[in-house]
């Protein structure tokens, strides 16, 4: 007689459990978790990531950043470090650490290259991501700040779901004010998921003219701080055009550091004061509980990681 057949769904959510438990271990060791969320993509989501990032580091923060966005990893392009692997370690994998001594662990570290597409279905997105927090050794952080899927759907769901205990979330918007269906969106999705709404940041709010200093509100004006009103949460700050952010990048260079005088880089860094304000105060300390099992399971190509 053969022995007792191993069903595959069983042996999946013990899958999921194992992970989970090394999720919780990889993370336990950072003091703030907070996710960045957007109503919808292009929006500049991972570019105020990033360089909040960059903010929070000068301002004498540990700082991890996890691109969650798996469609369109680029958080390592904007901070320089785009084409570097993640070196093997006996505990898992080591983020990628960049110049402004930032760790960052990127789809886009694993991924073979650029002109590789890969076609990730639903569920094998959220288990990729899954596999990847549970490899990741972080270490010591203050901050760890998550740059979600863009949207609230289903992706951005799926991804604040399995890491535990986020502190808050900051939402992210254009000027015009179309925006405010999808901010409403993103502020209830914080809210069904039991996250503090840090605060709204506007991106793209105006671009001066270097020539004339005459300052043009491409994308409308003044939207942000009154949806934010509206919404009852607080408003952070304006991001304006710069095309500086971008070449900075470009050159794997900091714009903060680079320009620290451009009102862009001063956003910045008065933002992460604000966030630091709130978070270390201790507000938004809420514990949530989260599962959710999907039906398929998904392994790195941990062959692409460097042994280390
Ligand atoms: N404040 C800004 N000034 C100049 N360019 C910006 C600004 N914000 C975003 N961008 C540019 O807009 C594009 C989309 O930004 P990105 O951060 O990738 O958006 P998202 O992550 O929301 O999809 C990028 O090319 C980025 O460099
Ligand atoms: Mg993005």
């Amino acid at each position: 007689m053969s022995a007792q057949r191993r069903d595959p769904r069983i042996e999946h959510l013990k899958r999921i459990q194992e992970l989970n438990r090394a999720i919780v271990e990889k993370m336990s060791k950072i003091r703030y978790k907070v996710a960045v969320l957007s109503g919808k993509g292009g929006v500049g989501k991972s570019l105020v990531t990033a360089n909040l990032g960059v903010a929070l580091a000068l301002k004498g923060r540990k700082v991890g950043i996890l691109d969650a966005d798996i469609h369109g990893p680029s958080v390592p392009k904007i901070l320089g470090v785009h084409g570097y692997t993640m070196a093997g370690s006996p505990e898992g994998v080591l983020p990628v650490t960049t110049p402004h001594g930032i760790k960052v662990a990127s789809m886009d570290f694993l991924v073979p290259s650029e002109e590789t597409p890969i076609v990730w279905r639903g569920p094998i997105k959220t288990s990729a991501i899954r596999e990847l927090l549970a490899l990741v050794v972080w270490g010591e952080l203050d901050y760890l700040l998550i740059d979600l899927p863009p949207g609230t759907g289903d992706e951005a769901l799926s991804v604040v779901q399995m890491i535990p205990k986020i502190h808050g979330t900051i939402i992210v918007t254009m000027p015009s004010d179309l925006s405010r269906i999808v901010v409403k969106k993103a502020v209830s999705f914080a809210k069904r998921m039991a996250v503090p709404v840090l605060g709204v940041i506007e991106n793209m709010s105006g671009f001066t003219c270097p020539e004339s200093g005459k300052t043009y509100y491409i994308f409308g004006k003044g939207a942000g701080r009154k949806i934010a009103e509206e919404m009852g949460v607080e408003f952070l700050g304006e991001i304006p055009l710069d095309p500086r952010i971008t070449e900075a990048s470009d050159r794997g260079k900091s714009f903060i550091a680079e320009y620290p005088e451009a009102p862009a880089a001063k956003s910045f860094i008065e933002i992460a004061e604000k966030i630091i304000g709130k978070v270390e105060s201790g507000g938004g300390d809420e514990e949530r509980t989260t599962e959710g099992g999907e039906p398929m399971s998904f392994r790195l190509n941990t062959d692409l990681l460097k042994k280390g």
